[in-house]
């Protein structure tokens, strides 16, 4: 946790709360490659919202917990925010998961790996500062597509509008509460060997089932061995996007002995689009 006189003066949120908002995606008109006419990246995105409720109910039960374990009030009352935050992103992903079906996709097995397997099972069996550790450690990957949404809009605006403004708005709160996980971890345990340990395991778990999954629902869709989706794929991670290596070098902060998710003031990334929200809400 970063003492207060440290973060005094910088730019960030004041409070965390939900900025109301509700995907209105048709089942009707949405393309089955939604994502810059590409079956890779759309179903890296259809696999993240397969996977993204069941993964922000479970943040939401460790923040639950923490409340009772954490004494810091401004702490709690982030918690609080994050809470409301997850759940409505929960709900909104969940809500494409008919029309996924209705495309003819099989989400049956990355649901049941996520919510059997990851966050039941494996869950139950952890130790308590394991499941904060992992739900630290998962956030930083959430803030760091928060953050590659804002800086890498020419390409995300390649995306369907309506599936545009979901993410947007994803990216846009995963930003705002990115320091809550992590403050809420550092309140519980402060061990760099818990975070870092912790963090390496929910790195393979979670590039395993983006990637492995994205390349099922690609084979479902006979995508799977067509050059075009190779090329831009490509294009996106190691040519004109440089995905990758971004990646890996946000990714790599996290193993900083004093690191904090506010090193990175990115907080104006976010903000137009969040005050947007609050507007239309009244
Ligand atoms: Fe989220
Ligand atoms: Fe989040």
């Amino acid at each position: 946790m970063k003492k207060n006189a440290e973060l005094r003066g910088r730019n960030l949120p004041t409070q965390i709360k939900p900025h109301r908002f509700q995907a209105s995606v048709n089942a009707a008109t949405l393309p089955q490659h939604w994502f810059a006419d590409s079956a890779f990246l759309t179903h890296m995105l259809n696999t993240w919202t397969a996977i993204f409720p069941d993964a922000e109910r479970y943040f939401v039960r460790w923040s639950k917990k923490a409340l009772a374990e954490v004494k810091d009030p401004q702490i709690k009352k982030d918690i609080q925010g994050f809470i409301g935050q997850e759940t409505m992103h929960a709900t909104q992903h969940e809500k494409l998961w008919d029309i996924l079906r209705a495309q003819g996709y099989n989400l049956d097995p990355v649901i049941w790996i996520v919510e059997k397997f990851a966050f039941d099972w494996l869950e139950k069996a952890l130790p308590d500062k394991v499941n904060y550790a992992l739900v630290a450690g998962l956030e930083h990957f959430t803030a760091m597509f928060g953050e590659i949404y804002f800086e890498n809009k020419e390409l995300m605006d390649q995306m369907h509008p309506e599936m545009c403004r979901l993410f947007e708005w994803h990216a846009a709160e995963e930003i705002e509460h990115k320091a809550v996980a992590y403050d809420q971890l550092m309140a519980i345990d402060d061990s760099y060997t818990l975070r870092t340990g912790v963090m390496n395991l929910a790195l393979v778990g979670f590039y395993l089932i983006t990637f492995g999954n994205t390349l099922y629902f690609m084979a479902q869709d006979r995508s799977l061995f067509k050059l075009k989706e190779w090329s831009t794929m490509f294009d996106v991670f190691f040519g004109k996007y440089d995905l990758a290596r971004k990646s890996v070098l946000k990714f790599l902060e996290y193993y900083k002995p004093d690191f904090h998710p506010w090193d990175n003031e990115n907080y104006h990334l976010a903000q137009n689009a969040l005050a947007g929200y609050d507007a239309k809400a009244g």
